[in-house]
Order: C-alpha cells, then structure tokens, then sequence
C-alpha cells in the first residue's frame, strides 16, 4: 500500500493505536499518557443524584464546555481543566454543536481529549451534546427538523470521536417545524443507537408537556429537561416547567447556574480584562447596573453570613430546589472549578 506523505509506518504505532479507528498523526499523539485520580469516585455516591426516575445518577455539579474549550484557548489548558473535572467526579460533560468559539471547536477540543486521554474511561462518562441552534449555512442547518437533527448529531459523533453521546437534546423550541417530526427524529436517533438518552432544551411549557407525552408514549422517556435557573433567573419555575419535570418524573439540569459569572466576586469591583463580559458576547457590560450590582452584594452579604461566597451560595440556592438533578457550571479556571465544587460540602 502506498503511505501518504507524514504518515507514521503502523510497525511504529501501539496496538492501541492500530486499533483505534481514528487516524493518528505526529502531532496527535500525546507526550504524557493521562491516568484518571484513584480518587474520583470519594464522594460517591453523595455527590450524585438520580436523573428523575431513571436509571441515571449525575453529579450535582456537571461541567458545560459552552464558552472556555474553544480555539481561543490553548488546548493544553482545556485539556487539563477537562482532566481535572473528572479528576474530581465530575463524569458528566455539556456540549452542544454550536460550542466554541467558532461553532463545532469545544466538541473538537472534547474528541481530540477523547482520543487522547479519555478513552479508556468512557463507560465512566456521560456526554451531552444539542443541536437547534444556527449550525451551517442553508436551510437544513437550523431549527428541528429531522434532516438537521441527524446531520447534525452525526457531525458532533465525528468531532468528538464517538460512536454514540449518553445525551442528545433539542437545543430549543422551534415554532415552525411540527413537534411531532423533531420528537420521532429524537426517538430514531436513541433507537439508531446514536444517543441512549434524549433531552429537551428551552422549550415552553405547552410544547414540553406534548413532549414529554410523546417520548414517554414511544418507549424513549424524556432524560430530562435543561433550562436556566440562578439566583437572578426564575422564571422556569413561574412558567410550571419545574413543576411539569416533577409530575413526568424526568430530571432538571440549571444551565448557567451563576448567571455567567455576575452570582460571583467577578464583577463586584468592576470588569477584569480577561472576564466574558469583556472577551465574549454574550454577557453585555449593559446589563450591569447599580440596581444589578445592588442587589449582587446583598446577595454576597447574605452568603457572608452563612460564611459562604457568592458563587457557592448561588449554586446552593439552585441545587437545593426540589427536582434540580445538577447544575452545570461553565468555568475558565481550574481554582474558578474548584471554589464551584465547594458547594457540595455544604448540601445536605
Ligand atoms: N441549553 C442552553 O441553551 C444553554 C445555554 C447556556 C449554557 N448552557 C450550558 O450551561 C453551561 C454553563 O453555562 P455558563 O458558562 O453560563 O455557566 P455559569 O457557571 O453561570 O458561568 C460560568 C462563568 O462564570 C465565571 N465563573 C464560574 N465560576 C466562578 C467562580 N467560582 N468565581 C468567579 N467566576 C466564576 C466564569 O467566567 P469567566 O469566563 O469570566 O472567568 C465562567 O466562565 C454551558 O457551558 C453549557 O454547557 C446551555
């Protein structure tokens, strides 16, 4: 057979790498072999809860890769601060097709770690990924339709180098598109073995009620339902979907726990340079008003009493919600990850 310029002769490869299905070049082969913490599982099994009623345990603290894990950072430092989350119990990854910056780039980072160290744990691992949002240009790469949710999730199989995800969401609610073809898609997708679980994302009340129904119906129960909840955001539980989550028996996972980082010190004396509301888009300097910053340092007061920070107080105030499985921090540094963590020495 002829070898392609920069290929690596398969004589000189591991009989790990000749197996492994996916191509190894010079570059992708890592110096210093990744060997998980014989501690991970210590606060097993308290640092966990069931997804619902499923057969599901997640830890109450979940890592999301949405900002921090795309090509703006080195690699090496998302793979460390991937490694030190498992490290440390965190087994469940949040991801989605749109994760960077630029879109497609944290499932990336996320493979490349598959590949490179995270293999040989992966039955220890529960990976989330979504699509719903503007992925690729055209009309199929938007929305809910089954041509996109498949397409999609089998671009986010390749990036992350799996052969399956433990979870796949609808990333939202789409008004157009009927529920009935983006809810079979789901059901097709778990029964083609793409995803063992599926999950619904943002979606309103009425449509997450049919929803659950027809999961439930076609033998493919909902996972659970992902949606904001902070000391700032409540208005899932104002809607009923907290309540509809109880009464199906799926589970709730908080995204964006900490409001992006304003329910931390990290704003209370002003925008640091390196913060995402100075490097990102999504968290305008706008919305950090007197009344805001206000009602941040009471906020921090009362965590002062209780001889909390803020952060662990705001993480607290969601993890001690009735049918809250997890929340899923975003954060940019393993001490950032660490003070999160906290939080749970001080549930009951
Ligand atoms: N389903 C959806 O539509 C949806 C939407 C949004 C997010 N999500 C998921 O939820 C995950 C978490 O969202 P998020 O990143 O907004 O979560 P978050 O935990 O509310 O915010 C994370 C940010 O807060 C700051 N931070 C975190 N811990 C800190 C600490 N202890 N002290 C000071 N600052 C701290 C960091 O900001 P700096 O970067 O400034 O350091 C970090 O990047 C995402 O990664 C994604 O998986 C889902």
């Amino acid at each position: 057979m002829k070898k392609e310029k920069g290929e690596i002769p398969m004589r000189h490869l591991s009989v790990r790498q000749q197996l492994s299905p996916f191509s190894f070049s010079p570059f992708s082969i890592s110096p210093m072999p990744y060997t998980a913490s014989p501690h991970r599982y210590a606060g097993f099994p308290d640092n966990f809860r069931r997804c619902g009623n499923s057969g599901i345990l997640l830890p109450k603290v979940s890592l999301g890769l949405w900002k921090n894990f795309g090509e703006r950072r080195p690699f090496t430092e998302s793979k460390d601060l991937l490694h030190y989350a498992f490290d440390r119990g965190i087994t469940h990854f949040d991801l989605a097709n749109n994760y960077g910056p630029p879109y497609g780039s944290a499932e990336t980072t996320f493979g490349r770690v598959m590949h490179e160290s995270f293999r040989p744990y992966r039955d220890e691992l529960f990976i989330a990924t979504k699509a719903g949002y503007d992925m690729w240009e055209g009309p199929y790469g938007n929305w809910g339709s089954r041509k996109y949710l498949f397409a999609s999730l089998d671009q986010s199989l390749k990036r992350m180098q799996l052969d399956y995800v433990d979870l796949f969401y609808s990333h939202r609610y789409d008004p157009v598109t009927p529920l009935e073809e983006t809810l079979q898609a789901l059901v097709d997708i778990v029964r083609s073995g793409r995803a063992l679980y599926v999950g619904i994302s943002r979606w309103p009340l009425e449509a997450t009620k049919f929803g659950f129904d027809y999961l439930r119906r076609h033998d493919v129960p909902c996972l659970c339902y992902q949606g904001r909840l902070n000391l700032l955001d409540r208005q899932v539980i104002d809607d009923g979907i907290l309540d509809a989550v109880r009464q199906e028996g799926c589970g709730f996972v908080s995204f964006s726990p900490l409001a992006q980082g304003l329910l931390t010190d990290r704003y209370l004396n002003g925008i640091p340079a390196d913060s995402r509301m100075r490097t990102d888009v999504t968290l305008k300097e706008e919305v950090l008003t007197p009344e805001l910053l206000q009602q941040l340092r009471a906020f921090r007061a009362m965590a002062e009493e209780r001889g909390e920070t803020l952060a662990r107080y705001a993480l607290r105030s969601v993890l001690e919600e009735e049918s809250v499985t997890s929340v899923i921090v975003g954060a940019s540094s393993k001490a950032q990850l660490d003070e999160n963590l906290k939080v749970l020495e001080t549930l009951g």
